[in-house]
Order: structure tokens, then C-alpha cells, then sequence
């Protein structure tokens, strides 16, 4: 389950979206799911009952509760609404604010757990709503995992071509790669079908008998594993990588006739990290392959030891007295239920309400352990606070090449200053052909603030594939950052000639054409990118940036509204609409906006100083100090603020502090004129004349002609 939480940490550097590979082979080797009932009845009939065929189903009114939720983090309300025979979420702000609903279509998980509900947008994508249904206790709504926070995506998270790869039949897709925008343009099945352990099966319905579609039990043991290991091997779901899709297939390409290792590579945490011990909701294969009963057998111990693939029933007590004939005479319970005591219940790291099997079989601690224990969630923000160190080799045990763990070191930060070398190392020696590997290395060696060094990557990768969508748009938007904004352009035009369906390419082409002045084009590409994705807030707020530039002020107003719709938290909407309500009057509303964006943004230095000149227009001073002070806390070196600040000290006729300001401010820029000027002021209003002649001269020389004349007027009020 978990890359649930895993797509809620902001990722550094644009996304990668949509790339160049064609359609994954067509599923023409795929007979229709519903076909096989026909003449395996019985088998049908008990799967049908299993979680594994109800994990994803049209939604119903039965799937909701009818009492709405409260988030206290965020203050937001989540209510469902029935009508016209569909179900609806809708969310508003506590007081009723920015309200907003969205139709729920589908429902991922069959309850058994865990149920998360997904609308599917008009363009085709799946949103993973923020509250989940959880069956314990009755059955109640709370956050979806990773959510838990003031801050959390709300409504606008994308299901991912991961998530459907372990939680569905194969859906129709346009393109397949991970890295591309999940799109579903086509039919989306219902459930986990039989084919996703049986491989295609057309030809088999259209000549059935035996040795025309895969029966797991002629596999090797280790291989009849792999067909359940491919959804229910999850090492971990916190940012590692635990598993890299191999960049020649599509995540959907998979077939259970083939190694599983030629499909992904699975990673870990480096033995003896203090990670080793986690448990999490995905984790059955791997904990059970921690088990001694597991490294003590060979490749004797599999799911269907217990599990009947087919059914929801388990027979562990046989499966364990089946290897276990004898018990010491000393063990402690008589010879059934084994698993109450050596596979327990626990509650998951990564899912808080959700408490499942831990398939690590071992003796039970002597010391009593609460498994069940309240759990807060846990975040982990990319390269901070996630986990920092060697990423392991987890599955298969051996690789011929180092590429694969070298790009594992870099994907999510975990090891980049050791990973960047071998990642080098590993290109230089084999020479992939495919794009994505140079991305890689671009992209960490942006993350590790080398952006000129990334350059060449792009260029690498784009000679494989002149048309690789992540290259040209992470080239264009890297070459932005550089301020080399000609190139930018050139390589976002590209990107949007070959791909005009991607939402990004647009919006970074649209903010490279406004800083270029080009207020025409940027417009232009702004609604492009809302249009192709109307839940891209930073879409909205760039095209209120564009509109206001323009000097469309209604036009600005609509587009921050939207923006704050989808994303009530949006600092830059709330400060730019405080700006906006502000000129137009509203004063009240303008305030509520402003101190919004503080509330949401604390630290963002625009909202900081945009507040306290709104505060100081309405003589305010002594509220708008602190936010001037806080500006100047958050970015020392920005003389705009520490002007700020000095004038309300002044209007506040605050002179002590002012003085050590500006004292400060000279030492930092001992020529800056606002400050010798303010200095003096200060000084004179404290009765030190000699101190305030020395600053008032020096602010009577500068360049500035508006310092110049009050510099001299003042001097000539001295006494
Ligand atoms: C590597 C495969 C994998 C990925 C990727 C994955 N999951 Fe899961 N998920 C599982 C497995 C396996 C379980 C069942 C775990 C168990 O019962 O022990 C599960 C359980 C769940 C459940 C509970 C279902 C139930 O009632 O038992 C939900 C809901 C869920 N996942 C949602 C998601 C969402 C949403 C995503 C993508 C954002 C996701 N998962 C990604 C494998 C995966
Ligand atoms: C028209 C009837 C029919 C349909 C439809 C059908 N099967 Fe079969 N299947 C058979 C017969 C007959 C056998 C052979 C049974 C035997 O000899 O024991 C068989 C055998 C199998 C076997 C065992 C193969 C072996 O070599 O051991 C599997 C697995 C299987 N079917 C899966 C499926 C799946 C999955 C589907 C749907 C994609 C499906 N079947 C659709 C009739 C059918
Ligand atoms: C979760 C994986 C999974 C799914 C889904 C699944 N199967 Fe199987 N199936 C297996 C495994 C594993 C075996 C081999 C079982 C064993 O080792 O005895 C098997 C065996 C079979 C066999 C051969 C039975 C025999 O005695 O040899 C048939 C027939 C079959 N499956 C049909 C189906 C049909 C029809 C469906 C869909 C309704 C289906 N399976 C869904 C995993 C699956
Ligand atoms: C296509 C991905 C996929 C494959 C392949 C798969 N599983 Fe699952 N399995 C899941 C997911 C997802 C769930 C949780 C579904 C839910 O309840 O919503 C699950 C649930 C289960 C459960 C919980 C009981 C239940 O009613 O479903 C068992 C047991 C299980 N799987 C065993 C197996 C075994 C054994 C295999 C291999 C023979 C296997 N699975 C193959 C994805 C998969
Ligand atoms: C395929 C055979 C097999 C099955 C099935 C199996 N075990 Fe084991 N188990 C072993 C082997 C082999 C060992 C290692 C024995 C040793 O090291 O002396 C072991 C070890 C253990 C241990 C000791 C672990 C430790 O940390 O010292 C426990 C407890 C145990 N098994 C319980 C169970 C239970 C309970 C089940 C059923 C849920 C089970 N086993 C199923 C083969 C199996
Ligand atoms: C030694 C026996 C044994 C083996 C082997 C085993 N399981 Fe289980 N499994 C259990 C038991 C016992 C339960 C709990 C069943 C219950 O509560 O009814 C369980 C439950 C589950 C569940 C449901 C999650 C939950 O709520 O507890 C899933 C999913 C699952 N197993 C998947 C697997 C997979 C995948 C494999 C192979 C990697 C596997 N199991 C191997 C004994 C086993
Ligand atoms: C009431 C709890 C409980 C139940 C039920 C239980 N066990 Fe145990 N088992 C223990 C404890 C506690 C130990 C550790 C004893 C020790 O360390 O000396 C243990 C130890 C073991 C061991 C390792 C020592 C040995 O005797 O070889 C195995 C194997 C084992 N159990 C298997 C089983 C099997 C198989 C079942 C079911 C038939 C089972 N247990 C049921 C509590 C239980």
C-alpha cells in the first residue's frame, strides 16, 4: 500500500512526467477477465470473495459513512453527499470556506483494512481523496495515510501506476513508464483478476486444457514465490527507493512467466541501520522471509505453505506442525492456534489505523509487548529527514551491473554524496541506452546543488531520445534556474511541441516567457497548463502572477480564488488576494487572507512583509512590527525588510530599537543610504545631535535624491 505515503513528500526538482515510450504492448495476449468463470467455476466463485478480487471496485452509497469528518490539523471539514445515485465527497474549510467537491467513482481496498476512496477527473487521472475508510472499532473515517498534518495534499494527489500495479487488474494506459503522468485513459478493471498470477491467458480460452497458461506450481518454489512477491514484497514505503521499475519496461509490462527481477529491482535499508526492526503494512514477504523458518527451509516455505490463493481461508496450524512434528516438552501451549502467539496482530509504522499480520514467525519476547499501541504518523521530507545512508541490495540477492544500486542511491536522496561517483562510474562503464538513467544522474546532481554539472546529463539523455519528455523539461527548468532563460525557453519549447499534453512542460515554460517580459506567450501557456490540469495550484497562482502583470485584476482575483479552492493553504494566493482586496477596498477580507497565509506559511518572507505594510497603511504599527521582525529573522540579508521595519520603529517612535537596527544594518552594509538616514533620525529624535550630524551627512551624499533632500532638510532642523 504504502506508496501512499511515499507521494506526499514533495519532490524536489520538477517531477518526472510522461515520457516517450510508446504503449506498453498491447494486453491483446490478455483474455477478457471475466472469462474464466465460464469454466473454472468453483475456483471463481470462492476468489470472488477474497480482498485480493474486491480491491478495487465501483463505488457505492454502502461505501461511505454518513457522519462528516473533522480534521483538527487542517480545520477542514470532509462530508459525502448522495445524490442522483452517486457519491460525492465535499470538503470545506471549518467556517464553511472554500468549499469544494469532487465525484467519488471508485474505491481502492476492500475494507478488509482499509478502503481510500479516487475520483477520476474528466482528463482521465485518479485522485486519491484524503480521508480513508478504517474498519476497526465499528468502522470510522480518518486521514488517509501520510495526511495526518496541516499541510497535506487535500485533494489533488494523482494515483500512481504503482499503486493500480498492486491493487487492480492491468488497466488500459496510454503510456506505462513510472515516470510518466498517470493517465487511465481507457477501461479500468475491478479487482485483482486471475490473469495478474496466471499470466495472459487468451490463448489458453481460446484452446483450453493444460500447458497453455502459467500454473505457479510448476515454477521452483523461489519463482512460484515471486507471483506474490511482485504486489507483496514491500520493503519498505518510506522514501528509499524500495523498488525501481526497470527503466526499459512499463510498470504494467510484468508477466509472472518471467524472473521477477527482470521486471524490478527491489532495495532496503542497509542492514543494522535502525530502520531494521519497521513494520508496515505491505510487509508480509518480506518479514516472513526474515523468519528462521523461512532461511532454515531452503525455498521449502511459500504463501500457499498457508494460503490458498484462491480462498480466504488460511491453514497455518497444519503448515506449522507439518515442519514442527514435536515441540519442546517445555512449549508453553498445547499444538493448535500457533499464530496468536508467533505471527501476532500489530499495528503498521506506515499505517496508523490499520493493524495487520506479522509474517516474521519468531519465539515471542519475554517481555510482553503492545502491539496494538496508538501510533503517531510519521513524515519524512526528501533528503532531510528521510533516511540517510546505503541503500541495500534487497531482491534479487545479486546483480551483474552496479547501475541499478547506484541510481537506488541517489532516487530519493538517501545517499547521494556516495551515490553521485558510483552513479558516474556505473554510466561511464555501461553506456545504457535508455534516457532515464542520465536523468538520474542530473537530476542528483541538482538535488546536491550542482545545477551546471546536470546540464550535460540532459544533453546525454536527449542523444538517446530526442524527444524524452522528464530531459527536456527537467533541462528547461534547471537552465530557468540558472537564469540562462533563452535555453530554458528553447528546451520547453520543445517539450511542449513534442508532448502538448503535458501540464508541466507549460507552466515552466509560462514562467520563463514572464520573466522574460513576454507577457503575451506566458498567458497563453498558463491556460494551457490549467486547462490540461485543472488541479495544478501552481498553475492558478502563476496565471494570477501573469494576469496581474497584465493589470487584469479581476481576472487575478479568479485565478487566486481557484488556486485557494483546491489548496486553501496556498501562501502566495492568500497574500497575492490580500494585495488585490486590499486595493480594491475590502479591508476586512484583505486581512483575513493575509493572516491566513502567515497561519499556513509562517516562514514565508513575501507573506511576512506584505502583511506589515497592509497593517502599517492602517497605522497599525505595533501589529505590524512583528511580522517586519520576522521577515528580517528569516532572511537577515534583505535591506527592503530591514527598511520595513526601521520605519515602523520610527512611526512607532520606537528609537532604541531602531537604532540598534539600522547600527546592525550599516555594519552588514555600512553604504546602504535608507539606513544612515533612518540612524540619524533616530539618533536625533534621542537628543544625540553629534551622532545624528555624522549619519545625516553621510545619507546627504548618497545617490538616492529622495534620502538626499530629507537627509538635508533634517540637518538643517538640527539645533
Ligand atoms: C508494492 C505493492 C503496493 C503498492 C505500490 C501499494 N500497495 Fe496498498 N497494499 C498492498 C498490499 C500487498 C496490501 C495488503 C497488505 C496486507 O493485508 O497485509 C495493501 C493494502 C492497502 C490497503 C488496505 C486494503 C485492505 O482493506 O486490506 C489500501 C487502502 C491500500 N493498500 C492503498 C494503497 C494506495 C492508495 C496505494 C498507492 C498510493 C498503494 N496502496 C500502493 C500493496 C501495495
Ligand atoms: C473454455 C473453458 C475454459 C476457460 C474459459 C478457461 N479455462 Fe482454464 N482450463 C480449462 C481446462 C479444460 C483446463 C484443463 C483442466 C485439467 O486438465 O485438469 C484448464 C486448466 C487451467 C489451468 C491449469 C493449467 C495447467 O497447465 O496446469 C489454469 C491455471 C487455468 N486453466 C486458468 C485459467 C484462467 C486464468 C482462465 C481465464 C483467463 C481460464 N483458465 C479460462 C478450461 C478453461
Ligand atoms: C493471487 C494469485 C492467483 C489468482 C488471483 C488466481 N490464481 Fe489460480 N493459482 C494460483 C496458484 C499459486 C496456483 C497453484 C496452486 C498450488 O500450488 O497448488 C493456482 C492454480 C490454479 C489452477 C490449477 C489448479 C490445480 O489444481 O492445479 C487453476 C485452474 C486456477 N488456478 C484458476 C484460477 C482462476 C480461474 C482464477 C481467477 C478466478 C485464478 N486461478 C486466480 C494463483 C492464483
Ligand atoms: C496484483 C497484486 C497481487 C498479487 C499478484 C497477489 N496479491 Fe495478495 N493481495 C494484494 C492486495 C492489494 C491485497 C489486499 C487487497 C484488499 O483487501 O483490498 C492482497 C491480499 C491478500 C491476502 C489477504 C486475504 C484476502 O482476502 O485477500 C492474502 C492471503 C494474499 N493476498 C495472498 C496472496 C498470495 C498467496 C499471492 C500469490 C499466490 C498473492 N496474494 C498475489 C495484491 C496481490
Ligand atoms: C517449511 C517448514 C516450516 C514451517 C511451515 C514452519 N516452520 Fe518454524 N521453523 C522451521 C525451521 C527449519 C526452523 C529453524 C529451526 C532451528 O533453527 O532449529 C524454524 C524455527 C521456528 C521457530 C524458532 C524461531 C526462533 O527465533 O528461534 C519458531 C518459534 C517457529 N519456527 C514457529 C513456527 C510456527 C508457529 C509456524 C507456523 C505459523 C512455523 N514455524 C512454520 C521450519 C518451518
Ligand atoms: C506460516 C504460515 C503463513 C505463511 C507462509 C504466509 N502467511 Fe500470510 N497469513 C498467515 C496467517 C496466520 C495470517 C492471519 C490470518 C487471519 O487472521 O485469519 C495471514 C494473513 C495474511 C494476510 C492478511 C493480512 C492481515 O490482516 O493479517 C496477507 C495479505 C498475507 N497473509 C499474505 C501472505 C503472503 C503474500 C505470503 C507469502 C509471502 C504469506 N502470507 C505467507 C500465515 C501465513
Ligand atoms: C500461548 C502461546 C503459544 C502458542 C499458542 C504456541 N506457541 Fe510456540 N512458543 C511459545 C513460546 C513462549 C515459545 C518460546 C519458548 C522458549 O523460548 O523457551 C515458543 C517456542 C516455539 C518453538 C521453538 C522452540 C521449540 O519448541 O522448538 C517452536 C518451533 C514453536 N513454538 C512452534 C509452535 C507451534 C507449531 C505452535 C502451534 C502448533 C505453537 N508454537 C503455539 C508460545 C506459543
Amino acid at each position: 500500500m504504502p506508496s501512499l505515503a511515499r507521494r506526499l513528500w514533495p519532490v524536489v526538482l520538477v517531477v518526472i512526467v510522461a515520457c516517450g515510450r510508446k504503449p506498453a504492448a498491447a494486453p491483446s495476449a490478455y483474455a477478457d477477465p471475466r472469462a474464466c468463470a465460464a469454466c473454472h467455476q468453483e475456483i471463481a466463485a470462492s476468489y470472488k470473495q477474497t480482498g485480493m478480487a474486491r480491491a478495487f471496485h465501483k463505488a457505492t452509497a454502502a461505501d461511505a459513512p454518513e457522519t462528516p469528518f473533522v480534521h483538527k490539523l487542517s480545520g477542514r471539514k470532509y462530508q459525502f453527499q448522495k445524490r442522483e445515485g452517486k457519491l460525492f465527497l465535499q470538503r470545506t474549510e471549518e467556517d464553511g470556506g472554500n468549499a469544494i467537491e469532487k465525484e467519488i467513482q471508485y474505491v481502492l481496498g476492500s475494507g478488509n483494512h482499509a478502503k481510500t476512496y479516487l475520483h477520476k477527473t474528466p482528463q482521465n487521472r485518479f485522485l486519491q481523496m484524503p480521508v480513508n475508510w478504517y474498519p476497526r472499532e465499528g468502522g470510522y473515517l480518518a486521514m488517509s495515510p501520510g495526511y495526518d498534518r496541516a499541510d497535506h495534499m487535500d485533494m489533488r494527489r494523482t494515483v500512481g501506476y504503482e499503486c493500480m500495479f498492486c491493487h487492480n487488474g492491468y488497466p488500459e494506459v496510454a503510456r506505462a513508464s513510472s515516470a510518466d503522468d498517470p493517465v487511465y485513459a481507457g477501461a479500468v478493471p475491478e479487482g485483482i483478476d486471475c490473469q495478474r498470477c496466471h499470466g495472459p491467458g487468451r490463448e489458453h480460452v481460446e484452446k483450453p486444457g493444460k500447458g497453455n497458461i502459467l500454473n505457479p506450481k510448476a515454477l521452483p518454489k523461489a519463482r512460484q514465490q515471486e507471483v506474490c512477491m511482485q504486489c507483496h514484497l514491500e520493503p519498505t514505503s518510506f522514501p528509499l527507493p524500495n523498488a525501481i521499475v526497470r527503466f526499459e519496461k512499463g510498470v504494467f509490462d510484468y508477466n509472472p512467466k518471467e524472473p521477477l527481477s527482470d521486471h524490478v529491482v527491489h532495495f532496503d535499508h542497509a542492514p543494522g541501520s535502525d530502520r531494521a526492526e519497521k513494520f508496515e503494512i505491505a510487509s508480509s514477504a518480506y518479514r516472513l522471509r526474515q523468519s528462521k523458518c523461512f532461511l532454515a527451509s531452503g525455498d521449502a516455505l511459500t504463501c500457499t505453505t498457508c494460503h490458498n490463493p484462491h480462498a480466504v481461508t488460511t491453514q497455518f496450524d497444519a503448515a506449522c506442525s507439518g515442519c514442527h512434528k514435536t515441540l519442546a516438552a517445555s512449549h508453553p501451549a498445547a499444538k493448535k492456534d500457533c499464530a496468536t502467539c508467533h505471527m501476532p496482530k500489530r499495528r503498521t509504522e506506515d499505517v496508523i489505523h490499520v493493524v495487520v499480520t506479522d509474517h516474521k514467525i519468531q519465539r515471542p519476547p519475554a517481555k510482553k509487548v503492545d502491539w496494538l499501541a496508538a501510533r503517531t504518523e510519521r513524515h519524512e521530507t526528501l533528503g532531510t529527514t528521510s533516511y540517510q545512508g546505503e541503500v541495500a541490495l534487497y531482491y534479487p540477492a545479486k546483480l551483474d551491473s552496479d547501475l541499478y544500486p547506484a541510481v537506488a542511491q541517489v532516487m530519493n536522496q538517501s545517499n547521494l554524496k556516495a551515490g553521485i561517483p558510483r552513479l558516474e562510474a556505473a554510466l561511464a562503464k555501461q553506456q545504457p541506452g535508455h534516457p532515464a538513467y542520465y536523468v538520474q544522474m542530473a537530476q542528483a546532481y541538482h538535488a546536491a546543488g550542482e545545477m551546471a554539472k546536470a546540464i550535460p546529463y540532459y544533453k546525454k539523455a536527449l542523444e538517446k531520445d530526442g524527444s524524452y519528455l522528464p530531459a527536456q523539461r527537467s533541462m528547461g527548468a534547471t537552465l530557468a534556474q540558472m537564469g540562462q532563460l533563452a535555453e530554458a525557453q528553447a528546451a520547453l519549447e520543445g517539450a511542449t511541441k513534442g508532448h502538448p499534453e503535458d501540464s508541466l512542460s507549460w507552466l515552466e515554460l509560462a514562467r520563463v516567457y514572464r520573466q522574460q517580459q513576454k507577457g503575451a506567450d506566458a498567458l497563453v501557456a498558463v491556460r494551457k497548463a490549467v486547462l490540461l490540469e485543472p488541479e495544478l495550484v501552481d498553475g492558478h497562482v502563476a496565471l494570477g502572477m501573469i494576469l496581474l502583470d497584465g493589470g487584469d485584476r479581476a481576472g487575478a482575483e479568479t485565478a487566486f480564488r481557484a488556486a485557494l479552492r483546491e489548496q486553501p493553504d496556498q501562501a502566495d494566493a492568500h497574500t497575492n488576494l490580500g494585495n488585490l482586496l486590499n486595493a480594491k477596498g475590502s479591508l476586512a477580507e484583505a486581512e483575513k487572507h493575509f493572516v491566513d497565509a502567515i497561519r499556513y506559511q509562517p516562514r514565508n518572507v513575501a507573506a511576512r512583509y506584505n502583511i506589515a505594510v497592509f497593517l502599517a497603511n492602517l497605522r497599525r504599527f505595533a501589529d505590524a512590527i512583528p511580522h517586519a521582525r520576522e521577515a528580517v529573522a528569516l532572511e537577515p540579508g534583505n535591506l527592503n525588510n530591514r527598511d520595513l521595519l526601521g520605519n515602523l520603529y520610527a512611526a512607532g517612535r520606537q528609537w532604541r530599537e531602531a537604532v540598534i537596527l539600522y547600527r546592525e544594518t550599516l555594519k552588514m552594509n555600512p553604504g546602504f543610504p535608507r539606513a544612515q538616514l533612518g540612524l540619524g533620525t533616530a539618533l536625533g529624535a534621542m537628543n544625540d545631535f553629534a551622532g545624528a550630524r555624522i549619519y545625516l551627512t553621510q545619507a546627504a551624499q548618497s545617490a538616492d535624491p529622495a534620502v538626499r533632500a530629507e537627509a538635508a532638510e533634517l540637518l538643517r532642523t538640527l539645533p
